[in-house]
């Protein structure tokens, strides 16, 4: 059976475009929806141009009420009726209560090795750490912020000349290759790890 899969954006969505072009052919999954908690999501350009159904739920028309967005969230999926949900640079974090209605379902993309530097300002930390390689991973999602399992990881050298964004820039290809690649196997059912490197 051809799984169903949401993909949550808040930006340019290039991970969304990589996930959406790898799912043609003979492939266990097809894209159903693509939502956005940002109006402005270059994204949504990208999606409706392939053609996949998208949808907004502006997460500031909700103010502190975190809950509300949820249940929005929530009801635009399971018009949905995904099998998984890839979160691909989308920007806002789950409560619990979400999550558990999700979890074994839901993936995401972080760009770090994890466990190393989970949350935000990955590059710089990396970086400041003196680090010698860098990478990007794929985990299922889980209440424990970036702490669920690991499904893919891909890796790359630092450079001595390297800053934030050349390393964000050289990781986003790699990023592109690894999450489809999760995800093929993920929807058939295998969870063993898929190792790139750049
Ligand atoms: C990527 O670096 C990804 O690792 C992180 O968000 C960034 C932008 O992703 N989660 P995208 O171009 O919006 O897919």
């Amino acid at each position: 059976m051809t799984k169903r899969v949401a993909i949550l954006i808040s930006g340019g969505g290039s991970n969304m475009v990589s996930l959406v072009d790898s799912m043609k052919g003979y492939h266990p999954a097809r894209p159903v929806l693509v939502i956005s908690n940002n109006p402005d999501a270059g994204g949504l350009a990208k999606a409706r141009a392939r053609h996949v159904p998208t949808f907004v739920i502006d997460h500031r028309q909700f103010g502190k009420d975190r809950p509300a967005f949820e249940a929005a969230l929530h009801d635009a999926l399971c018009k949905a009726r995904p099998d998984i949900i890839c979160l691909a640079g989308f920007m806002r974090i789950f409560t619990a209560d979400f999550i558990r209605q999700w979890e074994g379902r839901m993936l995401n993309i972080h760009p770090s090795l994890l466990p190393k530097y989970k949350g935000l300002h990955t590059h710089a930390r990396a970086l400041e750490a003196g680090d010698t390689e860098h990478g990007c991973s794929v985990h299922e999602v889980t209440a424990e912020l970036d702490g669920g399992p690991i499904l893919g990881q891909a890796r790359i050298q630092i450079e001595p000349d390297d800053t934030p964004e050349t390393l964000a820039a050289r990781l986003l290809p790699l990023e592109h290759r690894l999450y489809p690649a999760v995800l093929r196997r993920f929807a058939v059912g295998d969870r063993s790890k898929v190792t790139l490197s750049g």
